[in-house]
């Protein structure tokens, strides 16, 4: 992850000493962490959680989230980080800093998980495309380890076969969890078998489902895709769009298909089925990392997120679909409608507590507080 996409709460941050930094394509590298002893409750993470660093560019104070690359299990914290942010803050920090250095880094957060079940034998796909590996990385790693029945499906989207982040890391592992993991390269500027030329969408996941998820050796009566638990996705908006939708149309559940946006997308993930009375005219009043705003909708056809965002608020989101929380905020006055619903919990739901990226407002006036989370 490599946006500002933090929750409105202000996250807690520590100084952490820099204990590796390596370069692993020409804009990919890695940081790790040392936790101090009296930290450690403080940076228990969970699989698919990420991680703010605070740094400086141009004098201004910048913060960064960053997917975490490495597993619970492992004891440490490690970074996945693409070179050539537009404000270059990712290039000051791979030019500037070295081992030994000390770094503000936030306590780790996010909603990217999977409940661990060790007694399970489940089937999991990930996607990834680039950077975009780098949360999917450490549940990958996670879910090995934890499971020992459960089987992994990595299809990973690169632009060719010279660019593969943590290339050396996922041999290593497929050599560890041979009969469990396995691992499919596409690329997007190389010229190979069709079937893994090119991005990953609907089209893709549709070979894909045809051609490698067929047959089963465990069940000779289903298919793999059949058995698919869990999908984890990361990457672009457009690719989990794609992708989510399609998994969603072939018999997968919401709850079941998780994702992780890596880039800014102004767009639902799920096309919104219901229809509401037309209000036009909106009167908006929000308050968000301590500022308060007032702006008008033009009207109730799309969500309350999108619409701010496209009006060029900085509010905060990650999956745009009523899964993550990220977007929530409380209703102090008017009316919504809350489409989708996969993180608050019906008391959360009765004190006023909304998100905004699935509410279609329904009064001609609403006021809500991102920062009362
Ligand atoms: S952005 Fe994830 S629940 Fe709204």
């Amino acid at each position: 992850m490599n946006l500002n996409l933090t929750k409105a709460k202000k996250p807690v941050f520590h100084s952490l000493k820099i204990t590796k930094k390596e370069l692993l394509t020409k804009t990919i590298f890695t940081l790790e962490f040392e936790i101090p002893i009296e930290l450690k409750e403080n940076f228990a993470f969970e699989s698919g959680q990420y991680l703010s660093l605070k740094g400086k560019n141009l004098d201004q104070e910048i913060i960064r989230d960053y997917s975490l690359t490495s597993a619970p299990f492992e004891n440490k914290i490690s970074l996945g980080i693409k070179l050539g942010d537009k404000d270059s803050f990712t290039t000051d920090l791979f030019e500037e800093y070295k081992v030994g250095d000390f770094l503000e880094i936030s306590e780790p957060k996010g909603r990217f998980t999977l409940v661990s079940k060790p007694n399970e034998h489940r089937t999991i796909l990930g996607f990834a495309a680039g950077i975009g590996i780098t949360p999917i990385l450490s549940h990958l790693k996670n879910i090995l380890h934890e499971e020992p029945r459960t089987r992994f499906y990595l299809f990973f989207g690169n632009a060719n076969s010279k660019k593969i982040p943590f290339k050396n890391e996922l041999d290593d592992l497929l050599l560890l969890y041979k009969d469990r993991l396995e691992i499919f390269y596409f690329y997007s500027k190389e010229t190979t078998d069709l079937l893994f030329q090119g991005h990953l969408n609907d089209k893709k996941l549709h070979l894909i489902i045809n051609q490698i998820l067929n047959l089963d050796d465990t069940d000779e009566e289903s298919t793999i895709w059949d058995a698919v638990d869990e999908i984890l996705i990361c990457g672009t908006g457009e690719m989990i769009k794609s992708l989510a939708n399609e998994s969603f149309n072939r018999g997968i559940p919401k709850k079941n298909i998780h994702f992780e946006l890596f880039d800014t997308f102004n767009e639902d993930i799920y096309p919104t089925e219901q229809e509401f009375p037309l209000i036009e005219n909106i009167e908006v009043e929000f308050k968000v990392y301590g500022e308060n705003f007032k702006t008008n909708l033009r009207n109730n056809k799309y969500k309350l997120l999108q619409q701010l965002l496209d009006q060029g608020f900085k509010v905060p989101y990650s999956c745009k679909s009523g899964i993550c929380g990220i977007c929530e905020c409380t209703l102090q006055e008017g009316d919504v409608e809350l489409l989708e619903n996969e993180y608050l919990t019906e008391k959360e739901e009765k004190t006023g507590k909304i998100l905004a990226c699935q509410s279609i407002v329904l009064s001609k006036k609403i006021k809500v507080n991102f920062d009362s989370v």
